[in-house]
C-alpha cells in the first residue's frame, strides 16, 4: 500500500486504539431532510471535534461544513435511488474521482446491495472505485447496505456480503451488528466498522451495540441517528469513544453519559427536540 493511501487511513483509524468514530450524516442522498438532519451544518457543528471521520455527500460537504475543519471526510460517492422506490439497490457512482481529490477527501465510500435486483451493478460500482481510489491513493470503503430488508442483518449474510467487499478490493467495510459477529470478522480481511441503524429504544442500547461490535474485533463505529437523534448528542458520541478508543464497558460508557449528559443542541434544534 502506498504512502498516500496508508496515510489517508492513518487520519481516520486514531490513536489510542488504532480504532475509528466515524460520525455518519449521509443519510440525506436517499432519504431527504431526515429528522435532525434538516440542518447539517447546525447538527454536526457541536459534534465534529469528537469525531475521527465525518461520511457525507459532496453536496453537503460543500454546502455545510466549514473548509476550516480538520475531521477527515469520508465522501458517499453513491446513489441514484430514493426511499420512495421500492428497489432501492439501484445505485451509480455519482462523483468522480477527479472531484473526490479535489475536496482532498480521506476515504470514498458506496453501497454493495448483495442479493438485490441489482448485486452485479453495485459490485461492478465497487470494482471500478476501487481502481479509481488504488490510482490516487484515496481507500475505498464499501457499504454492505441491507435496504428495506432489515431482516438480512444476520451472520450469514453479514458475512458473505463483507467478504465479497474485500475480495473486490475494499480497504474498509462497513457492516451491521448481529448475533455472531465474531463469524462476520473472521471472514473479512480488511477492517470493518459498524453503523448504528435505524434510532435504537436507548441510548444505553446503542452502547451496547458499539461494545458487542469492539469486543468482537470492529475496528469502529460508523454512526448517524443513533448519535444526532439523541437528546444529548455530544455526550453520546464522547461515551461511544470511550468505548471505542479505551475499551470502556458499557456500564463505564453510561457514566459517561450521564456525567457529561448536558444537552450541547444548538436553539437551532429547539422546535425539532420538542
Ligand atoms: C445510510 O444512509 C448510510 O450508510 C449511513 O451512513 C449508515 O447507515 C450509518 O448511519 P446509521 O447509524 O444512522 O445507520
Amino acid at each position: 500500500m502506498d504512502w498516500g493511501m496508508r496515510n489517508r487511513l492513518a487520519r481516520m483509524f486514531r490513536p489510542p486504539s488504532g480504532n475509528s468514530v466515524m460520525l455518519a450524516v449521509d443519510h440525506g442522498y436517499f432519504m431527504g431532510p431526515t429528522r435532525r438532519l434538516e440542518d447539517v451544518g447546525a447538527t454536526i457543528r457541536p459534534l465534529l471535534p469528537h469525531a475521527d471521520a465525518l461520511a457525507l455527500t459532496r453536496g453537503v460537504l460543500r454546502s455545510s461544513v466549514p473548509p476550516e475543519a480538520t475531521t477527515p471526510i469520508v465522501l458517499r460517492v453513491s446513489g441514484g435511488a430514493t426511499v420512495l422506490q421500492e428497489d432501492l439497490s439501484n445505485e451509480a457512482i455519482t462523483t468522480a474521482i477527479a472531484d473526490a481529490s479535489r475536496l482532498n477527501v480521506s476515504a470514498i465510500a458506496l453501497s454493495v446491495f448483495v442479493g438485490a435486483p441489482h448485486e452485479h451493478q453495485s459490485l461492478v460500482n465497487l470494482a471500478k472505485l476501487v481502481d479509481d481510489g488504488e490510482s490516487s491513493g484515496i481507500p475505498v470503503l464499501a457499504i454492505t447496505a441491507v435496504g428495506k430488508e432489515l431482516e438480512k442483518r444476520d451472520a450469514r449474510y453479514l458475512a458473505l456480503a463483507c467478504r465479497v467487499s474485500a475480495e473486490i478490493g475494499a480497504h474498509v467495510v462497513k457492516t451491521y451488528y448481529c448475533d455472531d459477529f465474531a463469524r462476520v470478522v473472521e471472514g473479512c480481511p480488511v477492517p470493518l466498522v459498524v453503523a448504528g441503524g435505524p434510532k435504537l429504544d436507548s441510548e444505553r442500547a446503542a452502547l451496547e451495540l458499539a461494545h458487542g461490535a469492539i469486543a468482537e474485533g470492529a475496528r469502529g463505529i460508523d454512526m448517524g441517528r443513533n448519535i444526532w437523534q439523541s437528546e444529548r448528542p455530544v455526550a453520546m458520541l464522547k461515551a461511544l469513544r470511550a468505548i471505542v478508543h479505551e475499551k470502556a464497558t458499557v456500564r463505564e460508557a453510561v457514566t459517561v453519559l450521564e456525567e457529561e449528559g448536558a444537552d450541547a443542541r444548538g436553539p437551532a434544534h429547539a422546535a425539532s427536540a420538542a
